[in-house]
């Protein structure tokens, strides 16, 4: 398979604490993967590990084929990965407009091009152009999140939960809105929403104190109800 993202026995740590002991997942150009696993089992870990955020102690991180073990989180960043965060890191106090001029890497015709795709896409941030972030929704604050990623050209976008504490309803938009993004964007999706996880993504890998232990497609982990049981408490 044609890889873009590659990780291979990554060990990564915070201060004292190694907190991934092994994790190694591939991700070709134009798929959608899932990483699940319970609570504290390491996924967030992992997408900063990826983007610089968390120190890599040994392991192989590549994009496209290049290391990007020890790099700055700035210049991983511009090779091309969007990364939206548990937490949205939107700019409460700009506007829906701002935050998606702040994200911009240009403002060229192609950038705004994409912009005006993530409108499309999110018909509310269209509504909510001109209003401060802090009054949106949770839903429009995650669309806005995904959004800012979007309108740069990047390679792969990295989704660390963005079910939590949304309705029901928003989250089924969500999936509806990640399955359309997936049709032109390479897509890691962290979820521990099993429904959303299976929607979006084509495969999945299973993380477990720091390690992958399983991988495989999404439709038979959806049949392997053991596995399930076992790693994700369904
Ligand atoms: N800053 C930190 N200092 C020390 N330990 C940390 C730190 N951040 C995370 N950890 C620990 O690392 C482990 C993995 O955390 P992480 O947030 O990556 O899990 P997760 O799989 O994303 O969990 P969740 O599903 O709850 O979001 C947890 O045991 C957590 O307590
Ligand atoms: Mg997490």
């Amino acid at each position: 398979m044609d890889q873009l993202l590659k990780a291979q026995d990554v060990v990564s740590y915070i201060g004292p604490y190694t907190i991934l002991h092994g994790v190694s997942l591939e991700v070709g150009h134009g798929e959608a993967v899932a990483i699940l696993g319970r609570n504290g089992a390491g996924k967030t870990t992992f997408l900063k590990t990826v983007m610089g955020l968390v120190k890599t102690r040994s392991g192989i991180l590549e994009l496209d084929g290049k290391s990007v073990t020890g790099m700055e989180p700035h210049l991983i960043q511009r090779m091309g990965i969007g990364y939206v965060p548990e937490d949205y890191g939107i700019f409460d106090l700009l506007t829906v407009e701002e935050n998606f001029r702040i994200a911009m890497w240009k403002e060229d015709k192609e950038t705004l091009e994409r912009r005006d795709y993530v409108l499309d896409l999110f018909p509310d941030l269209k509504l909510a152009y001109k209003r401060f972030a802090r009054n949106l929704s949770g839903g429009q604050r995650q669309m806005l999140s995904i959004g800012r990623a979007l309108v740069n050209d990047n390679k792969i976008l990295l989704v660390d939960e963005p079910s939590k504490g949304l309705a029901p309803v928003i989250i089924e938009s969500l999936a509806q809105a990640l399955i359309e993004i997936r049709s032109h964007t390479t897509v890691l999706l962290v979820e521990q929403n099993f429904a959303l996880a299976c929607a979006v993504g084509q495969r999945f890998y299973i993380i477990n104190e720091g390690r992958t232990v399983e991988s495989g497609l999404m439709e038979d982990l959806v049949k392997d109800k053991e596995l399930q049981a076992l790693h994700l408490g369904i």
